[in-house]
């Protein structure tokens, strides 16, 4: 590495070895917008010192920070903190985020008179606070595919969305509309990636099923749109409830087709709640507050196990040991995936179960506008992706309640556990027929037991 202080040496020299081209005194770096833009990796000494830090002989390089440059002039760290950059023509840029300011020029290496710009490395730059305090160095160096924060990183900040995301999610489209959610300015991030279904281990949606012209035709005797919030005049979806912080989609999900169902088969004369705690305290088909499938819950636990009503444990909303209840137990009498395996799901049969037997738990991809969503049909918009937060999609599992079109845009609508100030009355819509967030990809139902 050429030194820094090193650095003004070698353009005046370099100024002096082609003063005939008139060579301007910046370095020979030559970096674009595109070549800075991106993740990049910071290592940063801790001295603490002034502004006379001498960032040549400070080369003990002790913590990793994670930033990335993005489009126009958005920066994100690792702990979800937003600020601002800037190229500083071709020669380096600077960073303010999180109440620091960074600079660097970029690194190149000069060997006689050839010079190769290495714009994917810095040389040792500056760090200091923006009232000018506590400076240090770093050199900074470019990851080549941008990573994903993981969560892990993630845990200790605020989840704090910028108001740049919820207008650019609202001027890039129209069918649905975003705000801001002060509830969740106040969670952690890792709390809020948890409450959304937890981060994915892989590709785990499959491609949905084609259906035969057969299965279409049976469903044109469909209704055009269905909704058990109202059918025949009589509501049998249970109340929204919210799961908070913990990672009990799943349960609650799972519950919300349960009680569903139940309401249905005994034409609303057994309105029950069932515990989610007991999900997440009891159940070895799942990880309690880090996620788990309706299939094994509302389908497999309730079969093995049974369910109990909500008093007999009250929902904490955090992992905490069983208590052994002797309170009744609900079962399960078949569960199955919609088309009869995981991989055989697809639209015209969801609505076709849904119909017949009732609402059905979905698992989607939870992407970062889906939070923000007020009102309205739903999609993920993809233009925003990775501009503005280091979300990572997660599996969130919800309960499809009906169907509909509203301008020739075709829905589902969903009941959700965030609670009823989210969403339309907890509720949401989200588009049909396109599989959207892998929606129509792994959809679940039951049988309860009488
Ligand atoms: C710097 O890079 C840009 C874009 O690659 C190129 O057009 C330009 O000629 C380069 N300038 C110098 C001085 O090498
Ligand atoms: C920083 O340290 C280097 C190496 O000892 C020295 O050559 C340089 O003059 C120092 N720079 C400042 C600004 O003190
Ligand atoms: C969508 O948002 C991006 C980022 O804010 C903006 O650059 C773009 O112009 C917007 N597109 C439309 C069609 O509004
Ligand atoms: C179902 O409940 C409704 C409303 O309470 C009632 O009008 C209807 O007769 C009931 N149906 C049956 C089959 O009992």
């Amino acid at each position: 590495m050429v030194p820094i202080r090193g650095m003004v040496y070698i353009c005046l020299c370099f100024l002096v070895f082609l003063q005939l081209t008139s060579v301007k005194c910046d370095t020979p770096a030559n970096c674009t917008y595109e070549d800075i833009k991106g993740t990049w990796i910071f290592s940063i000494t801790q001295i603490n010192g002034d502004n006379e830090i001498n960032c040549t002989t400070e080369t003990e390089y002790v913590t990793k920070y994670k930033v990335t440059l993005d489009f126009p002039n958005f920066a994100v760290d690792e702990y979800g903190n937003h600020g601002h950059w800037t190229m500083i023509y071709n020669q380096g840029f600077e960073i303010q985020i999180n109440n620091k300011k960074f600079f660097a020029f970029s690194y190149y290496k000069k060997e006689g008179r050839t010079v190769e710009s290495l714009c994917h490395a810095t040389f040792s730059g500056w760090v200091h606070n923006i009232d000018e305090k506590f400076w240090n160095c770093y050199m900074g160096e470019k990851t080549m595919t941008p990573a994903i924060p993981k969560v892990r990183q993630l845990q200790n900040s605020y989840y704090h969305v910028s108001d740049e995301f919820i207008s650019a999610i609202n001027t890039n489209q129209s069918s649905w509309k975003a705000i801001r959610y002060p509830q969740f300015d106040q969670m952690k991030v890792f709390d809020v990636i948890r409450m959304a279904g937890g981060k994915r281990s892989g590709k785990t949606f499959p491609k949905i099923a084609t259906a035969s012209g057969e299965l279409l035709r049976a469903c044109r005797i469909l209704p055009k749109e269905f909704d058990w919030r109202n059918h025949k005049g009589s509501n049998y979806i249970s109340p929204i409830r919210n799961q908070g912080s913990c990672g009990s989609c799943y349960a609650f999900g799972s519950m919300a087709m349960y009680e569903a169902r139940l309401r249905i088969i005994t034409n609303n004369t057994i309105q029950k709640v069932f515990s989610t705690q007991d999900i997440v305290s009891c159940s070895e088909y799942s990880q309690g507050c880090d996620g788990g499938f309706p299939y094994l819950i509302a389908g497999k636990y309730g079969q093995d196990f049974g369910l109990i009503e909500e008093e007999c444990f009250k929902y904490e909303g955090r992992d905490m040991p069983c208590i052994q209840s002797t309170c009744q137990r609900h079962y399960t009498q078949d569960y199955y995936y919609i088309g009869g395996f995981y991989g055989a799901c697809n639209e015209p049969l969801m609505r076709a179960e849904l119909v017949k037997s009732g609402p059905i738990a979905v698992s989607f991809e939870v992407y970062d506008d889906f939070m923000y969503y007020k009102s309205g049909i739903y999609h993920h918009v993809q233009e925003l992706e990775g501009k503005f937060n280091p979300w990572e999609i997660t599996n969130h599992v919800v309960l499809i309640v009906g169907y509909g079109e509203e301008n020739g845009e075709k829905f589902w609508i969903v009941k959700n556990s965030w609670g009823t100030e989210w969403g339309e009355d907890g509720f949401f819509r989200i588009r049909r027929g396109t599989d959207e967030c892998s929606m129509e990809s792994m959809a679940v139902g039951i049988q309860p037991s009488l």
